[in-house]
């Protein structure tokens, strides 16, 4: 039986007490979920890739000296992580007008954009997270102004070096969401590190030679193959291998590249 602490339950994620002080388990569910919450579906075997996804990304960015609270992958569904404060904004990056910038602004999905542009959205479902500036992250307290100039510098570097991974893998990073939280060092010093989750279901990711969506947006507009679109990313990534299933067998077992099974 689980008697693991749940300490806290997102649309997409939950987070468990983890086995060491100062350590939590991130745990990928299935739900997808969009317009906050009110479209709600199941899609059998998303958490484990998006499990897979963020963890390839998360120790790439390690690899470049990104700070992450991502210490290892436990299983097909969880993570440890360090734990962290969560600064409630969700930061944007983006290389081409879609989305909501397109809806704002007037602009053709697709069309290029003068440079990246960074926003900040304020966390909270209730407000459903409304595009908030600096100036109100610094007046109503969310992050300091140093703290704003870490997470912007880390969202460029990051933003960089997605953009390159993702284009020798023919895919166009459109824009991408991540959250930063605060580590505590043993000196009681605060360092701003990447954390939550890196996958489909927070970026926009278009195939280059078809122009198709191989993300979130599938589910948002629903455009159908989810599923499919999250196993092309994976399997371009390298993280996923599948079983070859003999005609007429059971469902395909779908394993990560060190054959821990889903
Ligand atoms: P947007 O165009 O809807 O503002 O989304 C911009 C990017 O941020 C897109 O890649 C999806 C991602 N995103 C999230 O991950 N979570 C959210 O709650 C929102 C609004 C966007």
């Amino acid at each position: 039986m689980n008697k693991r602490r749940r300490i806290y339950e997102g649309k997409a994620k939950v987070l468990y007490e983890g086995p060491e002080p100062g350590t939590l388990i991130q745990h990928f569910k299935d739900d997808a979920t969009a317009l906050n919450g009110k479209k709600h579906s199941l899609i059998d075997g998303k958490g484990a890739l998006n499990n897979l996804i963020s963890e390839y990304v998360f120790v790439k960015l390690g690899e470049i000296g990104v700070p992450t609270h991502f210490i290892k992958r436990l299983n097909m569904r969880e993570q440890l992580i360090r734990e962290v404060e969560i600064i409630p904004l969700e930061v944007v990056i983006r290389n081409v007008a879609a989305g909501s910038l397109s809806t704002r602004l007037g602009l053709e999905e697709g069309s290029a954009l003068p440079r990246s542009i960074i926003e900040y959205y304020y966390k909270n479902d209730k407000l459903n997270d409304p595009m908030v500036s600096e100036e109100h992250i610094t007046a109503f307290g969310w992050a300091t102004p140093q703290e704003i100039d870490e997470m912007m510098s880390l969202a460029l570097r990051i933003n960089d070096f997605l953009v390159g991974l993702f284009l020798g893998i023919g895919i166009r990073l459109v824009d991408f969401k991540v959250e930063f939280g605060r580590l505590w060092d043993n000196d009681q010093q605060v360092r701003i590190v990447l954390a939550d989750e890196i996958s489909p279901d927070c970026c926009r990711l278009w195939d280059i030679a078809s122009g198709n969506k191989l993300d979130k947006d599938r589910f948002r507009r629903d455009l159908g193959g989810v599923l499919e679109a999250y196993q092309e990313v994976a399997r371009r990534l390298g993280v996923l291998t599948e079983t070859p299933r003999p005609r007429g067998a059971g469902p395909v077992l779908v394993t990560s590249n060190d054959g821990k099974p889903n």
